[in-house]
């Protein structure tokens, strides 16, 4: 099996909530209907990228459960390969989400199955990029990021959940991804975002939500602008960009061609309801 995308990261049922606002500590809040969808960070990323037509993979874990059978049909549906994607004793990885009406969500993540992901679930064979995100074990991200760059495949980490990644995984960076609050974390707050190339990877993007994104890399600083949408759900549009981000340099795409591809591909994303579900083909973007 070959792949020229290989996604290693978690896979999580999402189990959505809209509600007037979040509960408070102690506190109990009604919110409206559940639904059920499929999501997870590196899961996500897998599905964003097949959707717009790269030729992709995802290294994850599932449980044997009922859940994991809706991840499983949502990467296929996509066409995503998913003959890396082990079924294991433990629970699928789920996700609570509060969506508020503005559109922002909070999410806590019982990771499960995600927890047994290894660095031995990987197969670099025809790969040109590996995408890593961080609800699957540090060490996992970690041994893949290294393997990955000895066997001259192109390297993206999105820092998300934020986590103390080793200056030595840092430096075996193609390309950091990061959102604000992650920069902040990172640099601490108001730093000049172009320090993230001092942390060691070639370059960074900066995702800034409804204003877009910044490319940082050793040539300079480029701001992509955001086209204006109307968001009613922002869940996974980090996710969206990271899968189209790396679907786009799998193809040969500069580092700004691809991430002005990505701006789009997220900002259609917050237009709809969910994660995978809310995410663009490629012909939806051409329309646009
Ligand atoms: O980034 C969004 C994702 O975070 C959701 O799909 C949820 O599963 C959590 O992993
Ligand atoms: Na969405």
């Amino acid at each position: 099996m070959t792949h020229r995308v290989l996604v290693v990261g978690s896979a999580n049922v999402d189990l959505v909530v809209p509600a007037e606002r979040r509960p408070g500590a102690g506190e109990t809040v009604l919110g409206g209907d559940t639904t059920v969808s499929a999501g997870g960070k590196g899961a996500n990323t897998a599905v964003a990228a097949a959707r717009l037509g790269a030729d992709v993979a995802l290294a994850g874990a599932v449980g044997s459960d009922s859940y994991g059978e809706i991840l499983l049909e949502s990467l296929g549906g996509a066409g995503v390969h998913t003959a890396l994607v082990r079924r294991v004793e433990r629970p699928t990885g789920i996700a609570y989400i509060t969506v508020t009406p503005d559109g922002e969500n909070s999410i806590l993540v019982s990771p499960g199955a995600n927890e047994e992901v290894t660095a031995d679930d990987l197969a670099f064979e025809g790969a040109r990029v590996l995408v890593a995100s961080l609800e699957i074990p540090l060490s996992t991200v970690e041994s893949a990021i290294a393997a990955a760059a000895a066997a001259g495949v192109r390297t993206m980490l999105n820092l998300s959940p934020a986590a103390e990644v080793s200056s030595k995984t840092l430096g075996a960076l193609d390309v950091l991804l990061v959102n604000e609050h992650e920069a902040a974390w990172l640099l601490g707050d108001g730093a000049d975002p172009v320090k993230l190339l001092d942390l060691g990877p070639s370059a960074a993007v900066v995702t800034l939500g409804a204003e877009g994104a910044l490319v940082i890399t050793a040539e300079g600083t480029a701001k992509i602008p955001s086209p204006k949408v109307e968001a009613v759900d922002t869940t996974g549009a980090g996710d969206a960009f990271t899968g189209a981000l790396a679907a786009a340099l799998a193809e040969g795409a500069d580092l700004e061609a691809a991430a002005r591809k990505a701006v789009r591909v997220a900002a259609i994303s917050v237009t709809r309801h969910g994660a995978q579900p809310s995410y663009p083909s490629a012909a939806e973007l051409t329309e646009g």
